[in-house]
């Protein structure tokens, strides 16, 4: 089958398959707890089955995806996770397959995901204070349980992990250079994120979003950095290396340096909805087809990805660049 392009020459390599939209945290960017019911979250028959989701990836790979990321609302929440990763792991194309998420049921699960057949582990965590931490999480969370959730994926063989952290001025800025330092002491790939106006919900303002290079140079300043080359084309986060050789640090810079220009991610909700990105007001269902076997849904997929011309982290300023966007713990980042 001919690997498809997009609009705008994009070619397809990245999916990021959400296995569940609920989450047992409520952070204030993503879900805040006073507009995301308790019991929110789709019924089980609403969300595609193992077999469904086997097909699907079995339709992305014949397409040229070479990486899966499986990402939430939370998807340690969903049960049996294991088996699904053991089943993904066995899909001939499928090279990369990894995770992102709260960590806090990691420290239970690490080793059979591990076994499993899971590569990689990627964890977020937005401050090392544990009040802090428990407001971040729409007090919800305990900092504990996520630091022994990293220590038990580190201890399963997933090292390095990493760990995603969003900086929001006034709130967690001032714990920049703590985290560095828990990062560079336990070998840690620490990635800082621009607060993005992710979702319709999350009461984004410019104002709050700190741009990467401040929270680089505040980092530089203690501890010397370096750029690094990208691992690969179009890789989101801009990396450094840690001149005393400590590691590196990396920053996704979606608000002061977009990067759709190499953006080859695919995005499938819970549901079996595909989004073209981060940002799109509409998903396209992908359920019916799937029925219909990972031919047919490998060809529906090219359709929809050849029409796709997103862009929108480098139109957001513009007049007219759509408010509505699909909710962040639907696609998981
Ligand atoms: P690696 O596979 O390790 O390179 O990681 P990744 O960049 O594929 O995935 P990860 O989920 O760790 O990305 C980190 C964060 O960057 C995500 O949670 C999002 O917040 C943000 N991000 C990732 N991809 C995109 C994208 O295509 N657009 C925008 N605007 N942000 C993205
Ligand atoms: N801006 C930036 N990153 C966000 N995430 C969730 N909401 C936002 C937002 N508004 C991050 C989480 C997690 C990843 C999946 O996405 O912190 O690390
Ligand atoms: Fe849950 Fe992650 Fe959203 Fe926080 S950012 S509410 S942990 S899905
Ligand atoms: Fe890709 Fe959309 Fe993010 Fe741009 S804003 S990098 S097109 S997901």
């Amino acid at each position: 089958m001919p690997k498809p392009r997009d609009a705008l020459a994009r070619p397809l390599r990245d999916l990021r398959l959400s296995v569940i939209d609920a989450c047992n945290f409520r952070c204030p960017y993503c879900m805040p707890a006073d507009r995301i019911a308790d019991d929110h979250g789709l019924d089980a028959a609403s969300r595609l089955s193992f077999d469904e989701i086997e097909t699907l990836v079995r339709g992305f790979a014949r397409l040229g995806v070479r990486k899966l990321r499986l990402t939430g609302g939370e998807p340690l929440l969903r049960k049996r996770l294991p088996e699904l990763v053991a089943r993904l792991a066995a899909i001939d194309g499928i090279e990369d397959l990894a995770l992102t998420t709260n960590g806090s049921l990691l420290a239970a699960h690490a080793h059979a995901l591990r076994d499993a057949g899971l590569k990689r582990i990627t964890v977020s965590l937005d401050t090392l204070d544990a009040d802090a931490f428990r407001a971040l999480s729409g007090v919800r969370g305990e900092l504990r349980a996520v630091l022994a959730g990293i220590e038990a994926a580190s201890a399963a063989g997933f090292g390095p992990i990493k760990l995603n952290c969003v900086i929001q001025r006034g709130v967690n800025d001032a714990g920049i250079e703590t985290l560095a330092a828990f990062a560079r002491e336990h070998g840690h790939l620490l990635r800082f994120i621009e607060y993005m106006d992710v979702g319709t919900c999350n009461g984004w303002s410019r104002e709050r979003v700190v741009p990467s290079a401040e929270v680089r140079d505040r980092i530089a300043a203690v501890w010397p950095l370096r750029a690094l080359d990208p691992n690969y084309r179009g890789e989101v986060a801009e990396r450094y290396a840690y001149q005393d050789g400590s590691g590196e640090v990396g920053f996704v810079s979606s608000v002061s340096a977009p990067f759709c220009g190499d953006c080859h991610r695919a995005r499938v909700s819970a549901d079996g909805m595909l989004y073209t990105c981060l940002f799109a007001g509409q998903g396209h269902a992908l359920r019916e087809v799937l029925a219909a076997g990972e031919v047919a849904l490998a060809a529906h997929v090219v359709a929809l990805w050849s029409k796709r011309a997103d862009r929108y982290s480098e139109v957001r300023s513009e007049a007219g660049a759509s408010r509505k966007h699909v909710e962040m713990y639907l696609v998981g980042g």
